[in-house]
């Protein structure tokens, strides 16, 4: 592999999200989200860990964010916890504002730019109790939430991502059942989608009316849908894998559309699309200033009639695989990033996450992960490849700046790039930080 220039004003950073790291669950008028709920519920999360403790994020925020100085990012992104700033209908909590406002102090200490999450999945119980995303009512409630983080933040912040993968706040929370609320119905699940990207389109046009002049956009999950073989059965069974997995939110956002085969499967399960309403589509598609995506690996699939979901199985892939099981498979993302431009749009991309957990442990005080850096440089090679031929890759969030909590994995799978012991919260920078750490200074990779 040739050396990799970066361009320069190239956007190195890492992120977070609030549920994940903060801890602090029930101070300063914090109350619960649906993650609260879900994680108590036996059977749903491992060992049923939760985030009230976390990282200790809120009352370590300072050295957390010296940490990221020292490593040399420029960019850190991280979520708001909507509970901390709405903690019950209608009521605003100035300590919630306070914190996220002396977090964004510090950052600017260190001349590190903040990317803020809207909405990384903790929505606060109370919205959940009037029906959480399957309810249109969520959409004014997330206005609300969106416009008093625009009041207070909105000349401070040069990216805001109005929502975290919402394939995952939708469809895996409302028709596989696997993340909060744990649901399982494609009627709400495609409802819950519909209205996080409505929620997603209003947030962007108030962002535009009230006249600020940063940069606000989205983040999706894509996942490369790779058909087993080249034959034509497997081949239409990796398209309506990416139908539910990819076009069904890249559709809307960029084609003010939903893919026609995709909504004909979802209508074979009795879901009616009434939730569409006139207009919509219009304001989901609003143009956005940047498109962020989150890549992992990929999905392969082989025609299986007996889903009668997908009418698809999933195959184990060849490469190496991360402790999550997730196949190493960097073409994935050159060729989504590629597809991103030829078939969708013209904006700069960012990789707002990408990293991998591996079984890390301490040894003589050092955290050798070897194959995390692997996982990077392979990665870092594919967002290249695709710069040199002209696309355009404005940034690369490593996931995650810490360990953290894995959602229904709890504590047990490691994504930082720095070591957080549980017990002491300690942290210790693995390798794999002080990798980047030399990328980032030469803003290129070998
Ligand atoms: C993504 C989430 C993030 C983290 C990584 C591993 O789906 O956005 O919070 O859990 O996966």
């Amino acid at each position: 592999m040739s050396e990799k220039q970066f361009p320069p004003g190239f956007i190195w950073g890492t992120a977070t999200a609030a549920y994940q790291i903060e801890g602090a669950g029930s101070a300063d008028g914090r109350t619960p989200c649906i993650w609260d709920e879900f994680a108590a519920i036996p059977g749903k999360v491992y060992e049923a860990h939760n985030g009230d403790v976390a990282c200790d994020h809120y009352y370590r925020y300072k050295e957390d964010i010296k940490l990221i100085a020292e490593l040399g990012f420029k960019a850190y992104r991280f979520s708001i916890a909507w509970p901390r700033i709405f903690p019950e209908k209608g009521k605003l909590n100035p300590k919630g504002i306070e914190f996220y406002s002396n977090l964004i102090k510090e950052l600017k200490k260190y001349n590190i730019v903040p990317s803020v999450t809207i909405y990384h999945w903790d929505l606060p119980l109370w919205v959940h109790e009037e029906g959480g995303w399957t309810n249109r009512q969520t959409v004014e409630y997330f206005k609300q939430f969106a416009a008093v983080l625009f009041e207070h933040f909105g000349e401070e912040i040069p990216m805001w991502i109005t929502h975290n993968e919402p394939w995952c706040a939708s469809f895996l929370s409302y028709g596989l059942g696997v993340h909060a609320p744990g649901h399982t119905d494609w009627q709400e699940a495609t409802a819950a989608a519909h209205h996080i990207l409505l929620s997603h389109g209003e947030a962007v046009r108030m962002y535009r009316e009230k006249g600020y002049k940063h940069q606000i956009g989205i983040t999706l999950n894509l996942t490369y849908q790779d058909p087993a073989t080249d034959s034509e059965d497997d081949r239409m069974a990796a398209w309506r894998s990416d139908g539910f997995t990819n076009r069904w939110f890249m559709d809307p956002v960029f084609k003010g559309r939903y893919p026609e085969d995709t909504m004909e499967m979802f209508k074979k399960h009795n879901v009616s699309f009434e939730f569409i309403h006139e207009g919509d589509l219009e304001l989901i598609s609003i143009p956005c200033d940047f498109l962020g995506i989150n890549y992992y690996t990929r999905n392969i699939v082989r025609n299986n009639p007996e889903d009668l979901f997908l009418g698809g199985a999933s195959v184990r892939g060849p490469g190496s695989h991360t402790d999550m099981d997730w196949e190493v498979y960097p073409e994935g993302l050159y060729d989504l990033l590629t597809r991103l431009k030829d078939e969708y749009t013209d904006l700069p991309i960012y990789i707002t996450e990408n990293g991998a957990a591996y079984a890390d442990q301490v040894v003589n005080g050092v955290v050798n992960d070897e194959e995390r850096i692997e996982y990077f440089r392979l990665h870092l090679n594919a967002v290249g490849k695709f710069i040199e031929e002209g696309g355009k890759a404005a940034g690369y969030f490593c996931w995650s700046f810490m360990d953290n909590y894995e959602w229904a994995f709890g504590y047990s799978k490691r994504f930082g790039i720095t070591y957080v012991d549980y017990e002491t919260q300690e942290r210790i920078p693995k390798q794999s930080a002080y990798w980047l750490r030399y990328v980032m200074t030469k803003n290129a990779i070998s």
